[in-house]
């Protein structure tokens, strides 16, 4: 544990009581000095810490920051995020950090989150708006050894498992815009891009991106006329704690990762299925090829979108844009 995480825990297990410099100073084996200067560090990052000459330090409150020291505590997981942890007030792109440790050989289960990002990235060579403490940036490096056609797969886990932490940790019926928005009411909360490296061998690393609008007013977002956004607070009509929505996402991520893995995934794939907001709706859809336009009638158990175009063809659609069209 370091200087930081020791004070925070001392003074958390003394909650609402004084705790003197000098015990701090003693138990910690460093100066009172020392132990002044990061706690000035930690009132200055947003804990309510009230401090006084005679009695020393007494914790209110901890912000919502993703930090490790508010992470780690609960997270419930078994290897994602827990041998590296990398937090950053502001950063271009957690994915871009990301992907320069993964080329650094950061093992698997690596997680780089944000409080801000300066230029985060969506997909399609868009911008992902990523303002100051309201959102969460998040991005985990995956070293999956599955053949090249099962990445489709994979990126149905990082859908079902946010899915599931909105509707586990916060009560909310999201849905799934295949392949990997996140909906609410229609509207948009989250979106996933996910970025593979191959090689000769196949996989040699995946970095899944995770944005999710949590504490946003609506009302900020830039003009897209594409997709309409919505915020969780906007959707509960209350703030939502980061911190939970961190721990809860890297436990849902890891359980199905490892399911997706080892081979079984049907869970997945029902889920993405029952949740689903393109299945059975009028669709066009944009890719490399072209626009199609049709009925989205399922998807596979390769994570394949299947579209009936209006010739009564059937087409098998690996990745590309849905755009929701009113029934003909
Ligand atoms: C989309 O276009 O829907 C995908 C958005 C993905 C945004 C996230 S935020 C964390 C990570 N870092 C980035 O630069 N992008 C992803």
């Amino acid at each position: 544990m370091n200087l930081r995480t020791e004070i925070l825990s001392t003074l958390r297990e003394n909650i609402g009581e004084w705790v003197s410099g000098e015990t701090l100073s003693e138990k910690l084996n460093v100066s009172r000095t020392t132990i002044w200067k990061e706690l000035k560090k930690l009132q200055t990052a947003g804990y309510q810490i009230e401090s006084s000459t005679k009695k020393g330090y007494r914790f209110i409150a901890a912000p919502d920051i993703v930090s490790p020291e508010e992470v780690l505590p609960g997270l419930g997981t078994a290897r994602f995020g827990k041998e590296h942890y990398l937090y950053f007030t502001e950063i271009d792109s957690t994915n871009n950090y990301a992907r320069k440790l993964a080329a650094e050989n950061y093992p698997e289960g690596t997680v780089v989150v944000a409080d801000k990002q300066s230029a985060g990235r969506g997909r399609r060579g868009r911008s992902w708006y990523s303002p100051e403490g309201e959102g969460l940036y998040l991005s985990l490096i995956l070293r999956p050894r599955i053949p090249l056609q099962d990445l489709s797969r994979l990126s149905m886990v990082a859908a079902a498992a946010l899915a599931t932490t909105l509707e586990e940790e916060f009560g909310l019926e999201p849905q799934i815009k295949w392949p990997n928005d996140i909906l609410i009411n229609g509207r948009k909360v989250a979106g996933i891009l996910t970025e593979a490296v191959t090689d000769m061998d196949g996989i040699e690393y995946i970095v899944t991106g995770i944005g999710i609008n949590v504490n946003n007013e609506v009302e900020e977002f830039p003009d897209d006329f594409r997709t309409p956004a919505t915020s969780l607070r906007k959707e509960l009509g209350q703030t939502c704690s980061r911190v939970v929505l961190v721990q809860g996402l890297l436990y849902y991520l890891e359980r199905e990762y490892r399911r997706v893995v080892s081979g079984d995934f049907s869970p997945i794939l029902d889920k993405v299925r029952k949740i689903s907001s393109v299945i059975g709706k009028r669709v066009r859809l944009d890719d490399l090829n072209g626009v199609l336009v049709g009925k989205a009638i399922d998807i596979d158990h390769n994570g394949f979108l299947w579209v009936l175009d209006e010739k009564g063809v059937t087409h098998t659609v690996m990745s590309g844009e849905i755009f929701l069209l009113p029934p003909a």
